[in-house]
């Protein structure tokens, strides 16, 4: 059975363009319970490790430069079949391909710049929880 759980960013473009309330209330309205929140800024030591997993794409530097420019706000969410039915709301990677009423299509500035993050699996979801959150920050 797929996991309850997943992990999501609203990255620094969402948050300075001013879409935080607006991201969290189609959070909200899509069904999925907050389970950990915070407003947070991640170091460049914090982003390379986050996404180490692109450490040799070409735009991993941009990327880390980018995820520690400005604060973002993290947070663990709560549904049935979590990742996937998040994937959906937020739309592709690339705003330019995403379906319309989609998170990034509404709020993201470019591939880079996409306004969300969402984890690919739960077994990243929880790894992703857990690098943001301790076990007492999580209801
Ligand atoms: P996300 O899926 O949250 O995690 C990996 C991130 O890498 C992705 O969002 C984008 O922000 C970024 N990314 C993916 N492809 C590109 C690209 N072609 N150019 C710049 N950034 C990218």
């Amino acid at each position: 059975m797929s996991g309850k759980i997943t992990f999501t960013m609203i990255k620094p473009d969402a948050v300075a363009d001013g879409h935080i309330g607006a991201i969290l209330g189609k959070i909200a309205e899509s069904g999925f319970k907050i389970k950990a929140m915070k407003l947070t800024q991640l170091t460049v030591a914090d982003a390379k490790k986050f996404y180490e997993v692109h450490a040799e794409r070409p735009f991993y530097g941009e990327l880390v430069d980018f995820m520690s420019s400005g604060p973002i706000v993290a947070a663990v969410l709560e549904k049935d079949n979590a990742v996937e039915n998040f994937r959906t709301l937020i739309g592709a990677t690339n705003p330019a391909d995403a379906a319309e009423g989609t998170i990034r299509k509404m709020f993201a500035r470019s591939v880079g710049e996409n306004a969300v993050h969402g984890s690919d699996s739960d077994e990243n979801a929880l790894i992703e929880a857990s690098f943001h959150f301790s076990g007492r920050e999580i209801f």
